[in-house]
């Protein structure tokens, strides 16, 4: 029977080559050569308000090192969803949490996504999706589904390594501001916090 730090590690060995295989085969899709690390999991995870009313959706599972990190931090399982498109990583997501909501769908259809699961109100959104990448019609998409249902004060955290704001603010009538930056990743990764903007300034 191997020791808990010998099996913690195979298990993040064969996380990590599911991950790499499926970056291999489609590296824009997925977005990074490895799932996010303990501590990126851990400072996302931070910036949920610890008072919550409502769903917190999790957009882009991978291989679930956030959504571990988001139960890890007191998220019921009831309370958490999350949206992957890649089959067989939405499968492997069920198997590891068989408590949790699974969607395999893509984000681009959010607003229907949300609607056929019936979620009217989040109370956070965590998207590691490679957002920037993404056309602007699909980022408001995705953007204006969680903003509609986001309650006030909610956050819309979204992970990147760009150095600068992965959604275009202006043109998507957000304010956002970076909220956290992970030097303990390669490359470091930043995560950011969006809201809408209010039209006369300010932001809700
Ligand atoms: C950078 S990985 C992050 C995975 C994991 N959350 C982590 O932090 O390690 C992005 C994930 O988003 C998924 N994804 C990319 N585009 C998507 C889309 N349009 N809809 C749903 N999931 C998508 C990918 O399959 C991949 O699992």
């Amino acid at each position: 029977m191997p020791s808990l730090p010998v099996r913690a590690i195979s298990t993040i060995w064969a996380e990590n080559a599911v991950f790499f295989g499926h970056w291999l085969r489609r590296p824009l899709a997925i977005g990074a050569v490895l799932p996010s690390g303990r501590a990126v999991a851990r400072a996302m995870a931070r910036e949920l308000p610890a008072r919550r009313s409502g769903v917190v959706l999790e957009l882009g599972g991978g291989t679930g090192s956030l959504t571990q990190a988001l139960l890890d931090a007191g998220c019921d399982a009831g309370e958490l969803i999350v949206i992957e498109r890649e089959r067989a990583l939405a499968q492997a997501l069920r198997r590891r949490f068989p408590q949790l909501r699974i969607v395999e769908a893509d984000a681009r259809a959010l607003g229907s996504v949300l609607a056929d699961q019936k979620i009217q109100s989040l109370s956070g959104v965590v998207s590691s999706l490679p957002i920037k990448w993404f056309g602007l019609a699909a980022q408001r998409a995705i953007v204006d589904a969680c903003l509609a249902r986001l309650t006030p004060d909610a956050p819309f955290l979204q992970l990147t390594n760009a150095l600068a704001s992965p959604l275009p603010m202006r043109a998507l009538g957000l304010d956002g501001v970076e909220v956290a930056r992970v030097w303990a990743q390669l490359p470091p990764v930043q995560i950011w916090r969006y809201r809408r903007t209010v039209v006369g300034g300010g932001s809700r």
